[in-house]
Order: structure tokens, then C-alpha cells, then sequence
């Protein structure tokens, strides 16, 4: 079912409180020094003792609560003991919470220290992505309207869209119908009603669009080597507009 009841809102919500919640979390583990292997363990230790669960253990096979992407990787990153944060690193986590039944999903894209300007506006760039996807969508418009703007916002800024990603429904799965390009015509897709619940994922490369999968099946990098940036939020569609799930109580953009 794509509308959500008010008693499934209730739930939703609730998850993506502790989703959003636990990137906030994750954010003071992006250190250097750090191996991803240890934050995502912190995190799933989070989201546990918050009273939800990891539902990315065993999803697919998948092995580990989080995904984390490191520099010119896309999404999906196994974390691992191998990969150790330095300096200059920039940091996806990705991370699914369910709560009685209903998922939150909800990424962000990290500083490890002192970033050069490229990655800077980057990770810029692909959070601002987001919100252009958002702005004067209502119910009654297409998902193609958010893909066009997501899409028109990277590539003007001189970046480009991962293609074979996409953003998703989400309730008691967390992968339901409508797909979420992040790119496409504004006339392409399923039509917004009202209590829709979906999650907006730009992934946006710094170079070139295309991407190689790895031989563990799972985590995406750019071919070129070049860095690649994350920012999705879990939304809600209502009549007076839309409501992010997952967003930051202190974001800037509660206060636009
Ligand atoms: N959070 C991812 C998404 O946005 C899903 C992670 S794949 C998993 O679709 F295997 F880790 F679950
Ligand atoms: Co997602």
C-alpha cells in the first residue's frame, strides 16, 4: 500500500526519528582512524538500544547494519576493518531503521577533517539536489518532477547522476514502489497522492556517471575514480505540502 494510515504514520515516524537520529550519531564516529567496520558496530549498538532494528542484516544477503562509501565509492559499501578514515576523506553512511513494522532510510555524506573545495561543493551540491527535487512538488504531480530538477541542479553545477540507482517507496518494506529516478522528465513517473512515504537519494559523481560494481557484489564505485556524494531523507507527502522524516531538528532549511 503506498498511502499510509495515520496508525502506520505513527510508526514511520518513529523510525525515521531514530534513522536521523543515528546519523547524527554516526557523524562524531567519522573520524580519522576509524574503520568503517567499527562505525558501523557503534551504530547498529545505536539503533538497537533506541528500540529499533537493522533491518540491512541478511537483507540480500547484505552483512552489516550500515552502508559506508568511501571517497570515489558511489553507495553500498560493505564496511570493513580494511577501510580506515584518513584526513581528507569524504564519508557516505546509509542506513535503514525499522520500527514495529515500518522502515525510515536516510543517507548523508561526512567530512573526515579538512576536505578539498571539490569535494566541498560536491557534497554541497548533492544535498541542494535534494531540496531543488522538493521544492513546489505537490500531491497530484509526477516523481518525474523531482528527477528533473535533481538532475538539472547536478549537471549545471558541472557533476553528474549515478543512472542505475534510484530512489524508492517505503513503509513496511524498505524498498516499495514508486522508483525515484534522479533524473528524467518532469511528465515521467508515478503520480504523488497524498500520505506517500518515499525516500529522495541523489547520488552524484564528481566526474564522470558511470560506475563499476565490485566483486563483492554489493559496493558501487565511480570508473573514474573520482569522488561520489549521498543525501537522501525518507518524505511524506501531505495536502500542505511535504514533510522530511528524516531531516535534522537543526537543519538550515527549518530555518529558510
Ligand atoms: N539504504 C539503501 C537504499 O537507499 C539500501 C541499503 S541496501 C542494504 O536503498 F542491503 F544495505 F540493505
Ligand atoms: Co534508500
Amino acid at each position: 500500500m503506498l498511502e499510509k494510515t495515520p496508525a502506520d504514520l505513527v510508526l514511520m515516524r518513529k523510525a525515521c526519528e531514530i534513522t536521523r537520529d543515528a546519523l547524527v550519531y554516526a557523524k562524531t564516529l567519522c573520524v580519522a582512524g576509524k574503520s568503517t567496520y567499527d562505525i558501523d558496530k557503534s551504530i547498529e549498538k545505536f539503533i538497537i538500544d533506541s528500540g529499533g532494528k537493522a533491518p540491512c542484516i541478511g537483507y540480500m544477503g547484505y552483512p552489516a547494519a550500515t552502508c559506508i562509501s568511501v571517497n570515489s565509492m558511489v553507495v553500498h559499501g560493505i564496511p570493513s576493518k580494511d577501510i580506515i578514515l584518513k584526513d581528507g576523506d569524504i564519508v557516505s553512511v546509509d542506513l535503514v531503521v525499522s520500527y514495529k513494522g515500518f522502515c525510515g532510510d536516510a543517507a548523508r555524506t561526512y567530512f573526515v577533517g579538512e576536505v578539498d573545495e571539490e569535494k566541498k561543493k560536491l557534497v554541497r551540491v548533492t544535498k541542494e539536489c535534494f531540496f531543488k527535487g522538493i521544492e513546489n512538488v505537490r500531491i497530484g504531480d509526477r516523481i518525474g518532477k523531482i528527477s528533473h530538477a535533481v538532475q538539472q541542479h547536478a549537471e549545471s553545477n558541472g557533476f553528474s547522476v549515478v543512472r542505475e540507482l534510484a530512489g524508492h517507496g517505503i513503509g513496511r518494506k524498505m524498498h516499495e514502489p514508486p522508483e525515484v529516478l534522479n533524473y528524467g522528465k518532469e511528465t515521467d513517473g508515478a503520480v504523488i497522492k497524498e500520505n506517500m512515504t518515499i525516500c529522495i537519494e541523489p547520488m552524484i559523481n564528481a566526474g564522470k556517471k558511470d560506475i563499476w560494481l565490485l566483486p563483492d557484489g554489493w559496493g558501487v564505485i565511480t570508473r573514474d575514480n573520482k569522488p561520489s556524494a549521498h543525501y537522501e531523507n525518507t518524505v511524506l507527502f501531505t495536502n500542505r505540502g511535504i514533510e522530511i522524516l528524516t531531516l535534522e531538528k537543526d537543519d538550515e532549511y527549518y530555518s529558510r
